[in-house]
């Protein structure tokens, strides 16, 4: 099991090895989350900043480069939640706020 934290809040969630970050969806059903929709890297709705532990999170791939680029968020902080695996602890916070 591997520790994501979300930022602001703090909220910490153990997700299995492998996971998809599209778990936190189900394991913080009614509280503030990543806002995801599509869950397969084409809306751009679940962009999140990784503050720590990028590389636990899986290569970012061509795809996902190229589009995470075209919304604006370049550099390798911002990845799309529902395309990232957790492989060890990350904190992340979303990039797009509900408020
Ligand atoms: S939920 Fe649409 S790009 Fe991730």
């Amino acid at each position: 099991m591997h520790t994501v934290t979300l930022m602001p809040q703090g909220v910490e969630v153990l997700l299995s090895a492998g996971s998809s970050l599209v778990e936190l969806e189900f394991e913080l059903y009614g509280q503030e989350s990543i806002p995801f929709g599509c869950k397969v890297g084409a809306c751009g709705a679940c962009v999140i900043q990784v503050l720590d532990g990028a590389n636990h999170l899986g290569s970012k791939g061509d795809d996902e480069r190229d589009f995470l680029e075209f919304l604006g968020y370049a550099g390798d902080t911002f990845r799309l939640a529902c395309q990232c695996s957790v492989n060890g602890a990350v904190t992340i916070k979303a990039a797009l706020s509900r408020n």
